[in-house]
């Protein structure tokens, strides 16, 4: 499908909320969209008080006049569903649709995202307004695309979610003898004799069941994509030429598995905001493009929002030099976003995120940013020729959503930081010059010549097999500690780990090793591990270094590789270090163009340089300004 309908470009632009201000500000911003550039913006995501005052009662008027407003002035429309944040009205009526947490408190309205999509009151009013909002403006002019919802997140522990979770149950398990096994129900005590018994994972005395709290994920993101499918199915009746999406955004809380919900969306739209103010704020937004491109499956993707002037850390936001929002947005585009949305058009002057940063500052247009927002915005038509030329990667990191949700417990041997592991390998391949793809554990493989396993503890059969089957086919695979610890329902993988591929790894993983935290183990001529270590029997496979220093593992395997039909299986049997982890790529001979502070990303005919250093960059011939960014035909 052709998306943002009307737009073939790049999009710039981001959510636009005019009904925070008086309609004289209405023109002014349609002025100044055209000064800088904007010919995207995200209307009505929190909407909903204003468009439906009262049960049943709409008031579309203003939307019209800003909907007209934006078409005249040549600025298309993402328009979306408001259902993020209900109305006070709404929720007053229907307190049971509001969420609950899981120490059984239900929150109320005064803040956003107070919502239950398993209370029946709420999927109603939801497809209610969403029908009304189709209804009146499938057809405008101006409408580019729909925005269902915004960052879906907010999982509910109610009574509504606590029924849905049983019958979605019912259905995967068939029978309560088939989920006690898959809990391994024994234990504690857990063993349940009518599905009514089952509750939510709510607060409780000590650890939680792993295997229950896995499923109740699973379970939260379905049934939010249930909530968005609803919607996205009216939409679709009534224009079926309108591309639909919704923003994925990435937090511990999130529910959803982006793998899933990507097959029901018609582009991936994902909203940025690093959280470390240093040269790890490039870094975690390379990862965002990379793994939005990949969720994407190389096709369609969109950053729909970034922050403009600042980025978020925990202790308060901090400034952006110069140029920083332009090489982020860089960042994005060039992994293959179609253009570079912010939160928000202007700083609203009250409510709670009246301090976030906007293109169009408190001031007004007469700043800094604003002639940066400008400035930025008139350079991107220069580049629209580049925008169908697809980013192609031999080297692709798994990416397992459940093994993310499932280490994020605290009943693991030693804590896990999934995402750190992750984000690790892709920040020492991108200091490497690698562009790298994501892929999920049981997708298609086929085009990689090697994929790199961070800690994919949950590792179902198939996916097991896939990965027997990518590296019998003579792929590379390098999977790091944990893999295949447990299976699909959490339960260990017996007699040497590995999801049952200690054949194809040519080794056994015999015991976890956890050493005190903060204590590094060094590896004979590699770099050093920390804090996880497993004891490794080898059964074929060749060692690549040993540990060199440590109880129990000293002179044991740390790294190791055998062949394996047309391919290898390498296994690093710790969380290793970046230098270590350099070191490897370094002997894998993983290296590309680019290197630390400046991103080349080759697309087709062209290369992209963004160069975040304080020096002038020099990558071929192309000479690019410190702190700038560059595209220009790739060398022959
Ligand atoms: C996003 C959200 C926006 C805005 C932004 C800045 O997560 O979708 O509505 O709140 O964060 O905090």
């Amino acid at each position: 499908m052709d998306w943002p309908r009307g737009l073939d470009g790049l999009s710039y632009g981001g959510d636009y909320n005019p009904e925070q201000w008086p309609e004289e500000v209405w023109d002014d911003d349609v002025l100044l969209m055209r000064e800088a550039g904007v010919n995207l913006v995200t209307v009505g995501v929190f909407s909903w008080a204003r468009l439906e005052p009262r049960e049943g009662e709409y008031d579309f008027a203003w939307l019209d006049t800003v909907l007209d407003k934006l078409h005249a002035g040549g600025v298309r429309v993402n328009l979306a569903t408001p259902t993020a944040s209900p109305p006070p009205w709404f929720t007053l009526a229907h307190p049971d649709a509001l969420n609950t947490r899981p120490d059984g408190v239900r929150q109320v309205h005064g803040s956003r995202d107070t919502y239950d999509v398993c209370a029946p009151a709420y999927r109603e009013a939801s497809r209610r307004i969403a029908a009304a909002l189709a209804e009146r403006y499938a057809e405008h002019p101006a409408l580019a695309m729909w925005h269902v919802h915004n960052e879906y997140g907010s999982a509910s522990f109610s009574e509504h979610a606590e029924r849905a979770f049983r019958e979605w149950l019912e259905a995967k398990y068939g029978t309560l003898d088939a989920l006690n096994a898959a809990w391994w129900g024994s234990f504690w005590s857990q063993h349940y004799g009518e599905w009514d018994q089952i509750l939510a994972p709510r607060a409780t005395q000590y650890l939680a069941n792993p295997a229950h709290e896995l499923d109740f994920k699973r379970f939260t993101s379905d049934a939010m994509l249930e909530h968005y499918k609803e919607q996205r199915d009216l939409l679709r009746e009534a224009n079926p030429e309108v591309p639909i999406t919704t923003n994925f955004v990435f937090g511990q809380w999130v529910p959803v598995d982006p793998w899933k919900w990507a097959e029901e969306v018609d582009l991936v739209a994902f909203d940025s905001y690093p959280s470390h103010p240093d040269e790890r704020a490039e870094q975690q937004s390379a990862l965002h493009a990379d793994l939005s491109r990949s969720w994407a499956g190389g096709g369609d993707w969109l950053l729909m929002e970034q922050a403009a002037a600042t980025v978020h850390s925990k202790d308060g936001s901090v400034a952006k030099s110069p140029g920083r929002m332009a090489r982020h947005s860089m960042i994005h585009i060039s992994r293959g976003s179609k253009g570079a949305l912010f939160f928000q058009w202007r700083a609203g002057r009250g409510g709670a995120e009246q301090w976030h940063s906007a293109l169009v500052p408190h001031a007004g247009k007469n700043t800094r940013m604003f002639r940066e927002v400008v400035d930025f915005g008139n350079t991107l038509p220069g580049i629209a020729h580049t925008v169908e030329a697809p980013v192609e990667a031999t080297v692709a990191i798994l990416w397992s959503t459940e093994s993310w949700w499932a280490t994020a417990r605290p009943h693991l041997p030693a804590p896990v930081d999934y995402l750190e592991n992750v984000a690790q390998i892709h920040r020492v391949l991108r200091d490497r010059g690698v562009v790298v793809d994501f892929a999920s554990p049981e997708g298609d493989l086929s085009k990689y010549s090697t994929v790199i396993a961070p800690t994919t503890y949950v590792l179902s059969k198939a996916a097991a097999e896939n990965l027997r089957w990518f590296t019998a086919g003579g792929g590379r695979l390098v999977a790091s500690y944990l893999t295949g610890a447990v299976d699909e329902h959490c339960q260990v993988w017996l007699d040497g780990y590995l999801g049952g591929l200690t054949d194809l790894f040519g080794i056994r993983v015999t015991e976890h090793l956890p050493q005190p935290a903060g204590e590094r183990r060094a590896l004979w001529n590699f770099g050093a591990a920390e804090r996880f270590c497993e004891l490794v029997e080898l059964r074929g496979a060749q060692c690549v270094t040993q540990y060199a220093t440590g109880e129990l593992i000293e002179g044991q395997p740390a790294v190791t590789v055998n062949p394996f039909g047309e391919g290898e299986a390498w296994y690093v049997s710790c969380k290793l270090a970046d230098d270590a982890w350099d070191r490897l790529f370094e002997e894998l001979e993983l290296a590309g163009p680019g290197g630390r502070g400046v991103d080349v990303v080759d697309r087709g005919e062209w290369r992209f340089i963004v160069n975040h250093t304080e020096s002038e960059a020099q990558v071929g011939h192309v000479i690019v300004p410190a702190g700038s960014w560059a595209v220009d035909k790739k060398p022959q």
